[in-house]
């Protein structure tokens, strides 16, 4: 069993996304989205339209708190994710980051350690500061009944995009740096590694309940990769921020690792576990009891919406119940994705399938 301290036990009776850390058992489960604020919805596009770029967006907190809003007054979800990126990190590290429409991210790319020699790490840096202003704005619009989320990225995927520019389908740069130059490549995991505690310690300062580490791609490494890349720098980020916010779960979504979530679940000591839908449903409910499992519907079923969606929402609940369980999607809701598809989801899920 988890120890949580007391007050943390107590304040989840009231909270539906911090239920099931503390073991108490729910039905319907909470349920929230990954990217459930985003261009599948017309108010969003509205907003993001008057930001001008995404990043200005996600630096304007009177603009990103409404934005991670919007969804929780269209569908009443259990939790509000901050609005913001992963790139933020290399962003406030002083990498050159911009989000080019219609293609993604573009990054100056670190090749070198002189490359890496002109990152600053400030966690005082306006950057970070204006996404802990947001989380302040959005608690302050959120009932006590709601949770709200705050992220990373994983050190590995944040490198990942550092290294290689730009999202690779291999994540080749990033890899070769990693076999070639291991001292090197680790400098730059622990510089991520050291400036997203500070980053996430401010998000829990400014209000965030829960913290998730996004790592998209910790599948592209072998077993020993993985332990180096993915669970060390997950471990030391969880360690300390346990070591002064134990009230704060963490959740980890090593997406592509489903052989290894186990592994990953035990020497990572994350609370919660989000699971891409890759992930077998006899694996999700095998992982340790005291776990909360998150996870797994595929986006795509709720491009489709129908029968199909139910069916699986369906699976999904029966499959999940009695344990800790945390409703969600196995990967972000896609901009194809039909607004009424995610309001019919979440009335699925609260009655039961
Ligand atoms: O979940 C939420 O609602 C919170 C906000 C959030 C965003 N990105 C907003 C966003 C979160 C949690 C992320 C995480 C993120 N960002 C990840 C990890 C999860 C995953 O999807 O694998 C990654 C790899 C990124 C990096 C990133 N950001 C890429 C590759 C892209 C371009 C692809 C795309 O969908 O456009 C983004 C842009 C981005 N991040 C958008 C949003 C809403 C779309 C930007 C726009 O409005 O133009």
């Amino acid at each position: 069993m988890r120890d949580y301290p007391a007050a943390f036990v107590e304040r989840a009776r009231r909270s539906t996304l911090l239920a099931p850390f503390a073991g108490h058992s729910r039905t319907p489960p909470p349920v929230w989205l990954m990217r459930q604020a985003g261009r599948y919805l017309p108010e969003y596009r509205e907003v993001r339209a008057k930001a001008g770029s995404f990043l200005d967006l996600c630096y304007t907190p009177e603009l990103a708190a409404e934005v991670t809003l919007q969804p929780i007054r269209r569908y009443a979800f259990d939790a509000a994710i901050v609005f913001a990126d992963i790139l933020v990190v290399p962003d406030a590290l002083g990498q050159r980051v911009a989000f080019v429409e219609g293609e993604g991210p573009r990054l100056d790319p670190i090749r070198s350690e002189r490359d890496l020699g002109r990152l600053i790490a400030d966690p005082g840096s306006a950057k970070l500061l204006a996404v802990y202003e947001t989380v302040r704005r959005v608690r302050a619009g959120l009932s006590a009944e709601a949770g709200l989320i705050g992220f990373c990225g994983g050190p590995w995927t944040v490198a990942t995009y550092m290294v290689g520019g730009r999202g690779t389908p291999d994540q080749a740069d990033a890899r070769l740096w990693a076999y070639r130059d291991p001292a090197g490549f680790q400098r730059l995991i622990d510089l991520v590694t050291e400036l997203s505690i500070d980053y996430l310690r401010g998000q829990i300062a400014a209000g965030a309940d829960v913290v998730q580490i996004f790592d998209s791609w910790a599948g592209s490494l072998a077993d020993d990769g993985f332990t180096r890349w993915v669970v060390a720098p997950t471990a030391r980020i969880v360690a300390a921020l346990k070591a002064d916010h134990p009230a704060v779960p963490v959740i980890g979504f090593p997406r592509g690792a489903a052989a290894r979530l186990a592994d990953y679940v035990e020497s990572t000591d994350v609370d919660g576990v989000s699971c891409d839908t890759s992930v077998p449903l006899g694996v999700m409910r095998s992982l340790p009891d005291d776990v909360v499992v998150q996870g797994n519907l595929d986006p795509l079923l709720l491009v489709a919406g129908g029968a199909a969606l139910e069916e699986r929402v369906g699976t999904l609940l029966d499959a999940m119940q009695g344990r800790r369980f945390i409703f969600n999607l196995g990967h972000g809701i896609v901009p194809e994705t039909p607004p009424e598809h995610v309001g019919r989801l979440v009335r699925a899920v609260r009655r039961g399938g």
